[in-house]
């Protein structure tokens, strides 16, 4: 069983791929409107019209040196689809993408949201040179995390310094088991 965390880690490596260096995730449960709703949008280089159109076709990939099977946004595409939500692209070549997905929050087979400050603070970890911008919102808190602004208030430590890493790992993991 594949949580939520994990495809947020899958659709941010093709914005990685795409040659982003600036990446924003956001997350938004609210549990009035019944929903769950995960934003990756990045500044990478797009798809171009035939890659759009194919994208959510499991034997579609621009990769070339593997099966040439790409499966990231055919797997939440499925996934979104079996929990009453959708999947929305919308991308400019030259200038970025931006993937969301939806879920009916209380559907019986939505996968867990999962380890997400694990998540967040790898992809910190391997990709120190990228901005990330983090948000989740769940009713009517929010938490948000700039990397650029951070990298700022660190004064010359590394981003990805195993205590900043820990830092942003605990920060995102004990605002979230708030009630
Ligand atoms: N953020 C993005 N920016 C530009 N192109 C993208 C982006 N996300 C996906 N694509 C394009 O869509 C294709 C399909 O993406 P998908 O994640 O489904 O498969 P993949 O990345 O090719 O393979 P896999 O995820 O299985 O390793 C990619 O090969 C790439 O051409
Ligand atoms: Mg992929």
């Amino acid at each position: 069983m594949i949580d939520l965390s994990l495809h947020i880690l899958d659709i941010a490596e093709n914005s990685i791929t795409a040659g982003a260096d600036e990446i924003s995730i956001k997350i938004r449960e609210d549990i009035s409107e019944n929903i769950l709703e995960i934003t990756v949008s990045d500044n990478g280089r797009g798809m171009d019209k035939e890659t759009l159109l194919n994208v959510s076709d499991p034997f579609f990939s621009t990769k070339k040196v593997r099966s040439n099977i790409g499966l990231g946004i055919p797997l939440l595409k499925q996934m979104a689809e079996e929990c009453g939500g959708k999947i929305e692209i919308e991308t400019a070549e030259g200038r970025g993408t931006s993937v969301t997905a939806s879920f009916q929050h209380d559907h019986i087979d939505r996968k867990p949201i999962g380890d997400i400050a694990s998540t967040v603070s790898t992809l910190i970890f391997c990709h120190p040179g990228i901005r990330f911008i983090f948000e989740y919102r769940r009713n009517s808190g929010i938490f948000t995390l700039d990397t650029l602004e951070l990298r700022e208030e660190l004064d010359g430590v590394p981003i990805n310094s195993a205590d900043v890493i820990k830092f942003i790992k605990d920060g995102i993991s004990s605002w979230l088991k708030r009630p």
